[in-house]
């Protein structure tokens, strides 16, 4: 891991302007902190999903259920916390079935797969720690009909369109038939999504300061933390939610024979959390070779976890 993490690192913080990549957000503190974010008042993301999972789970496995064998794979597990609702849906019927959570953060498959043993022991559980987009090549191998899950809004995560090419990949490896359940959170007051963003607790900043954090301990980096501030904005045209640590001086950081300089008031661009429309959603699905089988959404219209078949 550290060498790609390095790598990453340095390529993300030579770019102009410079980023660094949310995938590394989830060390052992990311995790945790991340937990924490979806309990603030301000992070309706999981309480909306969570709401649609636990109404509408057996709606979801009637329109799905596919009568023979199956595996669902989940990209981005995390702590599967609202995905165990509709796992718990899904046993009552059947224990016919594989689940595979796939997650780059050993720490939250851990968590994750401790839980499940624990709170679902007839499940069939199959962690994987791999990245999307090496868990997508196992998807074709694989002969059994598909769920693909891609909940909490990861669809939103791609920076530069990349979940079109992300869908479209996942849309090679599969069958026609198959079906994948995306969450995406929908377009909607911009101040209730920048909240979502920016609570007053101050914990997504602490979310995004802890990736400098994590370079230092992993890559023996020096920033000075304190001398960055969290900045989210929000696009109402774009749907695009970016978060940004901007540097609060001059300064320069070191580490692994590198050397990068930082101007006072410079960005680097951490996150995207794209939210969408009805029509949006429709036109991914079918610019990436799916079909809507339905739309799930909870009583506020703020989310929707969408039902797409492979076509
Ligand atoms: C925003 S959390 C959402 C977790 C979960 N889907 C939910 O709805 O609560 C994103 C999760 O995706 C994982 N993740 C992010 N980028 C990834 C990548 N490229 N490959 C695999 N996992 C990734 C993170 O480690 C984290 O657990």
């Amino acid at each position: 891991m550290t060498d790609t993490f390095l790598v990453d690192i340095v390529a993300g913080l030579t770019r102009s302007p410079k980023t660094l990549p949310s995938m590394y957000f989830y060390n052992k503190a990311g995790s945790k902190l991340f937990q924490t974010i979806m309990q603030l008042p301000e992070y309706y993301l999981t309480k909306s999903e969570y709401e649609i999972l636990d109404t509408q789970s057996k709606d979801i496995y009637n329109d799905f259920n596919p009568h023979k064998k199956f595996e669902i794979v989940e990209f981005g597990a995390g702590d599967g916390s609202k995905t165990k609702l509709l796992l718990k849906e899904i046993l009552n019927h059947t224990e016919d079935f594989i689940y595979s959570p796939v997650d780059i953060s050993d720490t939250a498959l851990k968590g994750l797969t401790q839980s499940f043993e624990k709170e679902l022991p007839k499940l069939n559980l199959n962690p994987i720690n791999d990245d999307y987009f090496s868990a997508l090549d196992e998807l074709k191998s694989k002969s059994t009909t598909k769920l693909v899950l891609f909940m909490g809004s990861n669809v939103g995560n791609f920076k530069d369109d990349g979940e079109i090419d992300f869908l479209k990949k996942m849309r090679a490896n599969i069958r026609g038939g198959d079906f994948a359940l995306i969450g995406f959170d929908l377009k909607k007051d911009p101040r209730i999504i920048l909240d979502a963003y920016n609570d007053k607790s101050g914990v997504t900043r602490e979310f995004n300061l802890n990736l400098l954090r994590r370079i230092n301990e992993e890559l023996g980096a020096d920033f000075d933390v304190p001398s960055y501030e969290h900045y989210p904005t929000y696009n109402p045209i774009s749907g695009e939610a970016s978060s940004y640590l901007i540097s609060l001086k001059d300064q320069t950081v070191r580490f692994s024979d590198k050397v990068f300089e930082f101007k006072y008031g410079e960005p680097i661009f951490m996150e995207i959390s794209k939210k969408y429309s009805d029509t949006d959603i429709t036109e991914l699905a079918e610019s990436t070779g799916f079909e809507i089988v339905k739309n799930y959404y909870d009583c506020k219209h703020y989310f929707v976890d969408s039902l797409w078949r492979a076509i």
